[in-house]
């Protein structure tokens, strides 16, 4: 993936554990465009690789804007950003890439966002009140202290917001069961925040149509080339074949798609290598699938596989790679 510099323009604290970062091209020009949803890989070391969403306004092409929330039990990314950055720095970053855009043909539009989970929102919520879109946002965090860009998003969002403070107690927050009931013709729903919420929400939405609800889960990366998590029981050994190249590949029950690719150089992008950033979402022209991910909806599985993270279903012998 394309490489380019940027400069830390600006470090602020936001709340006790999130600071926001401003950058700015090197030579002071504009950036490369994005849309809302959209993120950037910071390439803090060979080893450690963070993708971080851009919150800013997609129409702002001097500056990239991004929090980073501490995390004391990730790889190490943030508490990089955090103690290592400062103003004046250059960091290297690949993007902006997009993994979860906006459904333009949308009728209106559901937010859910859970403490760190603000950053792609408030990007979409700029983009959408900026076109008259019909959007609502709730936001989930622990306490009015706690929650990251308050008064930007009461600025953003104006009255289409609800915010949800559960003092560290999901079942003090938002009841998505009544949130998500009936969506709206025409709705489409967004949730971006940790897995818990990620995934009850998910839940309380599996009766929205298909393809009308997207979601991005915020959670620790781990650093390229650790270990994979061990083997499921039943993993069985299974071919990869690449159509486009026509070559063919064992995949062994101690290695997943994506190191066989690298064995063999074949490029893929990735970031969390763990199913939920996106990143290695590849073509599947045959073969059965276990999809493992966070990421791919229903219709997407139909044709597409991470290859971080899933693997040839029970019995499968091969999967046809669209690569
Ligand atoms: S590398 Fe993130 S989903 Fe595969």
């Amino acid at each position: 993936m394309a490489e380019m510099q940027i400069k830390v323009a600006d470090i602020q604290q936001l709340t006790t554990g999130i600071k926001k970062f401003e950058f700015e091209a090197v030579d002071g020009g504009e950036l490369p465009e994005w849309q809302p949803g959209a993120h950037l890989i910071f390439v803090l070391d060979a080893h450690l690789h963070n993708s971080y969403s851009l919150s800013g306004d997609p129409t702002e092409r001097g500056k990239y804007v991004t929090a980073v929330l501490r995390e004391e039990n990730g790889a190490g990314g943030s508490k990089h950003m955090h103690d290592k950055v400062s103003v004046g720095d250059v960091l290297t970053v690949q993007g902006p890439n997009n993994n979860f855009p906006l459904a333009e043909d949308a009728k209106s539009h559901l937010l859910i966002a859970g403490g760190i989970g603000i950053t792609p929102m408030l990007a979409m919520g700029r983009h959408l009140k900026a076109s008259g879109a019909n959007v609502h946002l709730h936001y989930c965090t622990k306490s009015p202290e706690e929650t990251a860009y308050m008064d930007e998003v009461k600025a953003v969002f104006g009255d289409d917001l609800t915010f949800h403070h559960d003092g560290g107690d999901p079942a003090n927050g938002i009841k998505l069961g009544d949130v998500l009931k009936t969506p709206a013709d025409g709705a489409h729903l967004y949730i971006c925040g940790p897995g818990g919420l990620l995934n009850a929400a998910r839940e309380a939405a599996s009766h929205w149509p298909d393809g009308s609800v997207h979601f991005e889960l915020f959670a620790s990366a781990k650093a390229p080339g650790e270990a994979p998590a061990a083997a499921p029981d039943g993993d069985h050994e299974f071919e990869i074949e690449l159509k486009v190249t026509g070559k063919t590949f064992t995949v062994p029950t101690d290695k997943t798609i994506m190191e066989v690719l690298w064995d063999n150089d074949v490029e893929v992008m990735y970031a969390c290598e763990e199913g939920w950033c996106g990143n290695c979402k590849t073509g599947l022209l045959g073969g059965a699938v276990d999809h493992r991910d966070e990421y791919l909806d229903d219709a997407e599985r139909e044709n597409h596989i991470q290859v971080c993270i899933s693997r040839a279903a029970p019995g499968e012998t091969k999967l046809i790679l669209d690569i």
